[in-house]
């Protein structure tokens, strides 16, 4: 009989006791709010702020309510403004373009590798066809481009580039943690992220204004002061007066549960790379499946895998995603034209100008796409990839019969 996986593809731990404790010493002193505080005392989502800016080495770090609300904060201080045409990755989710869209900025989308990262050669050309001056870098699913050369061609074009580290908080690029990069990054602690509150998001920057117009924005009614990874109050001069408050702060609640999961993110991080290595160790060698080859520059957190079948169509891969959800295995897929959970293409946002990315396209057709939540061990994980391996075998051994040659995708 067919093997089968009952695990749940969303249930994610629990909080460390550590954390709840916390969280319940917040609640009874009932200082919520992140500038309700007792005589002497920094507050949780201070303390967090400065041990977060820590942990990245950035000089600054403001906390928010959401990875989302980041993007926008971010991209207003660092200077966009209505009708600013801002660069980002054609592969990446909604919330995204969302922010640029919010900021009133109007998204030019580039063309994803095959590494499923941003084709530095689009973003190029098309920084110079569009001059815009601000490039919002989404690290999809953990997959991080030649920061370096990236970071050259947007010094080169005079580009201010915003990281989206949604899905690479702990990860690095030669040893450089990802979100040290740009004038700006962006973190997200939503459920299924790396730390995990609920909802919630960091902003980190170097730099002065940034910080000051970013922690204005998040609506902090002037206690900017009681900030400990913010500049000193006279680089606020101006930022008080001329951001306006978009009322986006953390509180003390989120930030007591997040406090104790940044102690062990390291640990964290060393757990899901255990189950990305079994998974891949099993889906690799499946001739017909493509997997992403992760650059020796990068370190990656494997909280979840994407692979191809480039030789399937779309009814094949829709019936593989059938046969692999009847043995309990969720996968996601982004090529479907309708937008489904937590993927969605670029052609369904529909508040952008429609942009032709036909690399891109071809890419996502065959992108399929599956959470790795550390509730499963590296024995589930070991089951979950021989029922993929078992399933796509047998309906590329089908397409294969049909169709004469491998196709033109690179294994
Ligand atoms: C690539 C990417 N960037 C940013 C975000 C924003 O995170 P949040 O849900 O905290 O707004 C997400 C959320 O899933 C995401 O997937």
């Amino acid at each position: 009989m067919d093997k089968v996986f009952t695990g749940a593809f969303t249930q994610q731990e629990p909080i460390p006791d550590e954390a709840i404790e916390a969280a319940v010493a917040v609640m009874r002193s009932g200082r919520l709010h992140r500038y309700n505080l007792a005589a002497g005392e920094a507050g949780e989502a201070a303390l967090l702020e400065r041990e977060f800016a820590a942990m990245i080495g950035a000089r600054y770090c403001l906390a928010t309510t959401s990875g989302g609300t980041a993007m926008q904060i971010a991209l207003h201080a660092c200077g966009v403004d209505r009708g600013d045409k801002v660069l980002t990755n054609g592969f990446t989710l909604s919330p995204v373009p969302g922010a640029i869209h919010a900021v009133g900025g109007e998204p030019i989308l580039v063309e994803s590798t095959e590494n499923l990262t941003i084709d530095l050669d689009d973003l190029a050309a098309k920084a110079r066809a569009s001059g815009a001056h601000t490039l919002l870098v989404s690290h999809m699913r953990g997959h991080l481009a030649d920061m370096e050369a990236l970071a050259t061609i947007c010094d080169n074009l005079g580009v201010s580039m915003i990281e989206d580290c949604a899905h690479t908080m702990g990860a690095a690029w030669k040893g450089r943690p990802s979100g040290s990069f740009g004038l700006a990054a962006c973190f997200s602690t939503q459920t299924y992220k790396h730390v995990n509150s609920g909802e919630g998001g960091f902003l980190t920057t170097d730099d002065d204004q940034v910080m000051a117009r970013a922690v204005i924005r998040s609506g902090s009614y002037m206690l900017y002061e009681r900030h400990l990874a913010a500049p000193g109050a006279n680089t606020f001069a101006d930022a008080r007066l001329d951001m306006p408050n978009c009322s986006s702060r953390i509180d003390n609640l989120r930030a007591a549960i997040l406090r104790p999961q940044l102690k062990t993110l390291s640990e964290q991080v060393e757990r899901w790379n255990a189950r990305y290595r079994v998974i891949e160790g099993v889906l690799a060698p499946v001739p017909g499946l493509a997997l992403r080859q992760i650059p020796n520059a990068e370190t990656h957190v494997g909280s979840s895998i994407q692979f191809r079948a480039p030789t399937l169509g779309p009814d094949q891969l829709r019936a593989a995603i059938a046969d692999c959800a009847a043995r309990g295995v969720e996968l996601k897929w982004f090529g479907p034209d309708e937008p489904h959970g937590y993927t969605s293409r670029h052609v369904s946002w529909r508040y952008a100008p429609v942009q032709a990315l036909p690399r891109t396209d071809r890419i996502l057709a065959t992108l399929l796409d599956m959470r790795i939540p550390l509730t499963f061990s590296p024995e589930d994980c070991a089951l979950i990839a021989e029922i993929i391996a078992d399933v796509f075998s047998n309906h590329l051994d089908n397409a294969r019969d049909v169709q004469a040659g491998p196709g033109d995708w690179p294994q």
